[in-house]
């Protein structure tokens, strides 16, 4: 691979952009040297960097685009809505259809309120929350990675800079699946919990019903159960995670798979905590989401068209069937290479991770740049192994085959030191550290 062109615009990128890109994972310290820095475009499964190096791409567009890139019903969809206009005085009609849309697939969602990104839609669920239950704290689960760009989320990461501590201080810490962690925190701050924030699940499945636990703990001490559907919404399930467990939060956020890459999130849930934020009530009103491009229409229509195409496809059975192609294949060169332990693909098979160990089998940001390397060099781009509904057989297949190779070299590497492998520095940690 070359990236003459890359490397020379990067110089740029970080000269006039405040880490050279405007999305932390897509920073260069998040991949190896040797990496293609621009990506100028797509189609399906596949991506082009500005040298016009070709790549399998996985996790494509930080998980949202579920479908494929410049996936066609619903670019059409969204270029037919461009041409009528995209932003007026009032609201569209097309912001009652989508709505209606969502909620007639998302089991608890009564009401829907849209916003452009995710991270509005978790602040704003929890700003509900503390509204409808009058309380200021909120619990978040620990082992969850991210919920928000906004201060009561990474006020407790350790890119804290900048937010006053008394922010971070009214979130605090549960652990998944530990029901115990749960009742410690409401006995420790009895009527100050407004919310209970996570992921339905992430890595590893809920056990011992911890779910319908939670749900009912929650409830008992007066505070809401809000779900995190931004990554396990139109993934998990047609309905989610909410769906695929069977406990209905009373508040959850979708974004992400919802627009297939359009700037699109939602937050929905119970009538009675969300027409806080409408005025047929003669309760204070909550300030609930209001931006100026909040429904700009064609990022609705989009939203729209992929929903159908959820609704009319086996779009998420591809995404698990693929999946577990992937992780047969890659657990076969795992065994193979005697790297039990050291390498291994985690999570569902709709969205899967990979792990990278060292020789005392501990987590290595090192090994998971040299991997990240080895694969780049073989024409596979992948921070995680998530798939979409335009990866095909013999994407996969050929992606087992690089990943394969990339093994070969991560055995060697751990035998002999990275150091002999590896071009560059390690890739940085995530915002938050994590198990
Ligand atoms: C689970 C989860 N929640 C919230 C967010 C924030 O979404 P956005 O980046 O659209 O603000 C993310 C982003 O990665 C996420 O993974």
């Amino acid at each position: 691979m070359n990236y003459t062109k890359s490397k020379e615009l990067q110089k740029k990128s970080h000269a006039l952009i405040p880490g050279g890109a405007h999305t932390y994972a897509k920073g260069d310290d998040q991949y190896p040297e040797m990496a293609p820095g621009f990506l100028e475009r797509g189609k399906g499964s596949h991506v082009w960097d500005l040298d016009g190096n070709e790549f399998i791409e996985y996790g494509m567009g930080l998980r949202s685009v579920t479908l494929g890139h410049a996936y066609e019903p619903v670019v059409e969809a969204a270029y037919r809505q461009m041409q009528l206009g995209i932003n007026f005085n009032r609201p569209s009609s097309i912001e009652v259809e989508c709505a209606e849309k969502l909620i007639g697939i998302i089991d608890g969602a009564e009401m829907a309120k849209f916003a452009k990104n995710g991270s509005d839609a978790t602040t704003a669920a929890v700003k509900l929350a503390r509204a409808y239950t009058g309380r200021d704290m909120v619990a978040v689960c620990e082992d969850h990675p991210f919920f928000s760009v906004d201060d009561w989320f990474i006020g407790t990461t350790e890119m804290s800079a900048g937010i006053p501590k008394s922010f971070s201080e009214l979130t605090v810490k549960f652990h998944y699946n530990d029901i115990e962690s749960v009742k410690a925190l409401f006995s420790t701050y009895p009527n100050r919990i407004a919310c209970l924030f996570m992921e339905a699940e992430r890595l590893d499945p809920p056990k011992d019903d911890f779910l319908h636990k939670v749900k009912q703990i929650c409830h008992e001490n007066g505070a809401l159960l809000i779900f995190d559907e931004i990554v396990t919404g139109f993934r998990w399930h047609l309905g989610g995670a909410q769906k695929y467990h069977g406990v209905t939060p009373d508040l959850s956020t979708f974004g992400k798979a919802m627009g297939n890459g359009f700037s699109i999130a939602a937050l929905v849930g119970k009538r009675e905590i969300m027409e806080l934020g409408g005025f047929q009530h003669n309760r204070e009103r909550v300030f609930l989401l209001s931006t100026t491009y909040g429904a700009e229409t064609h990022a609705l229509a989009a939203a729209i068209a992929t929903m159908k195409v959820y609704e009319q496809e086996p779009v998420i059975e591809h995404l698990y069937r693929q999946g577990e192609r992937l992780a047969r294949g890659v657990n076969q060169s795992v065994q193979e290479h005697h790297l039990e332990g050291y390498f291994g693909v985690i999570g569902k098979p709709c969205s899967l991770f990979f792990f990278t160990r060292d020789l005392n089998y501990q987590p290595s940001q090192p090994m998971r740049t040299l991997f990240m390397q080895e694969i780049i060099k073989r024409g596979i781009l992948a921070p995680s192994l998530i798939v979409s509904y335009s990866h095909t057989d013999s994407d996969i297949d050929r992606t087992v085959e690089a990943i394969n190779e990339a093994l070969f070299i991560y055995r060697k590497a751990l035998d002999e030191g990275y150091e002999k492998y590896l071009v560059g520095s390690p890739v940085k940690p995530a915002v938050r550290k994590y198990s």
